[in-house]
């Protein structure tokens, strides 16, 4: 049974509430900016439009990618590109969208928005099955690794897709990279031959510790018979992308950007093993995770920390009552978790 959306889907990160002091509830890098981005952000042509074509930055970044320029283009962050691709997707015939289950609760928005029909999985092998004997256009939403979970689907899933990506028509595969820049454990299961025949959607945002720049980037499959990138190009508004956006994305490529990111995975990988560890001690579940937030069944309700200033993602509306999704944050924020959870031991 899928979560219902409301007109706004829920997210980690600020809300309407009070200020947050500690929040565990959204998956931006806590350890960002790096100096060199902040400053080209900073630095920033505010006074005039940015190029409508971005093709400086479409040529960095094709460059970077080693990916043709008419492959990459710039959006307003991976949210808006779901919008847009899933339009694309429907005015091309599409009427079913897969998503994950759990997973992102945009997928799911941006389909039902559009009045399309919503599929959940729960496994790779149930995708598997159920798109062997699919009729139809589809859209199938991937998300590797996955939002919630922190999890990853395993090679022998992505070698099957890729076969059956072969065997059947009208399957546009999109692949959300939200988060793998910031994967600590073991390697990316994508094959780069599959991956060339996705849509796939990047948030360097996440990674960077900038959630408030809105913007991102999407390369294009090599071919897709179905959506051809001037569909999802001519459903942009002009300029989609702020000067501070296309700023951020030419410094993401950039080696010192690179250097300082794979730094900061391996501060995460010490700080998520002892935010595991001290959660463990004080009765929690957590489920296994490649990156820097998990899914965790708290030993009590935790609601209340809101009170204290210490944010977590209720995963209710992920279709899991009773979890929470929780992020990696520094050993001073952990300690005031901690402190919270004892304070309400002793109220209890
Ligand atoms: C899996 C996933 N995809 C996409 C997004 C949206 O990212 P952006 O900030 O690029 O719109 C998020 C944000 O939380 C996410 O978790």
């Amino acid at each position: 049974m899928l979560p219902q959306p409301t007109w706004i889907n829920e997210h980690g990160g600020p809300d309407s509430g009070p200020p947050i002091l500690h929040d565990f509830s959204s998956n931006a890098n806590p350890l960002g900016a790096p100096d060199n981005v902040v400053q080209a952000i900073q630095m920033a042509d505010r006074q005039r439009y940015p190029d409508p074509g971005y093709r400086a930055l479409r040529e960095s970044m094709a460059l970077s990618l080693s990916t043709q320029v008419a492959r990459v283009w710039p959006t307003a962050g991976s949210s808006e590109a779901i919008r847009r691709l899933t339009l694309a997707a429907s005015l091309r015939g599409v009427r079913q969208v897969w998503v994950p289950q759990p997973g992102y609760g945009d997928y799911q928005a941006a389909a039902q928005a559009l009045g399309l029909q919503v599929k959940g999985y729960a496994n790779g092998e149930a995708l598997l099955s159920a798109l062997a004997s699919q009729v139809g256009p589809s859209l199938v939403w991937l998300c590797e690794p996955c939002n919630p979970t922190g999890q990853s689907l395993p090679p022998s899933f992505w070698a099957a897709l890729g076969s059956l990506r072969h065997q059947k028509t009208g399957l546009t595969l999109a692949l959300d990279r939200a988060y793998e820049p910031l994967r600590l454990v073991g390697q990316d299961p994508v094959p780069a031959a599959l991956a060339e025949q996705c849509w796939q959607l990047y948030s360097p945002n996440k990674a960077l510790g900038l959630t408030g720049v809105r913007a991102g980037y999407v390369i294009a499959p090599a071919d897709d018979e179905h959506i051809h990138m001037n569909d999802f190009q001519a459903l942009a508004p002009s300029w989609v992308v702020s000067a501070e956006g296309v700023a951020m994305l030419q410094a993401w490529h950039h080696p010192d950007t690179q250097a300082w990111l794979a730094r900061s995975r391996q501060t995460l990988a010490l700080w998520m093993a002892a935010q595991r560890t001290a959660l463990a001690r004080a009765g929690w579940h957590g489920e296994p995770s490649v990156v820097p937030f998990m899914l965790a069944r708290p030993a009590h309700a935790v609601g209340s920390l809101r009170a204290h200033g210490i944010k977590l993602r209720d995963a209710s509306s992920f279709g899991l009552p009773g979890w929470v999704r929780l992020s990696a944050q520094a050993p001073h924020a952990q300690q005031a978790l901690l402190q919270a959870l004892t304070q309400m031991e002793d109220t209890r």
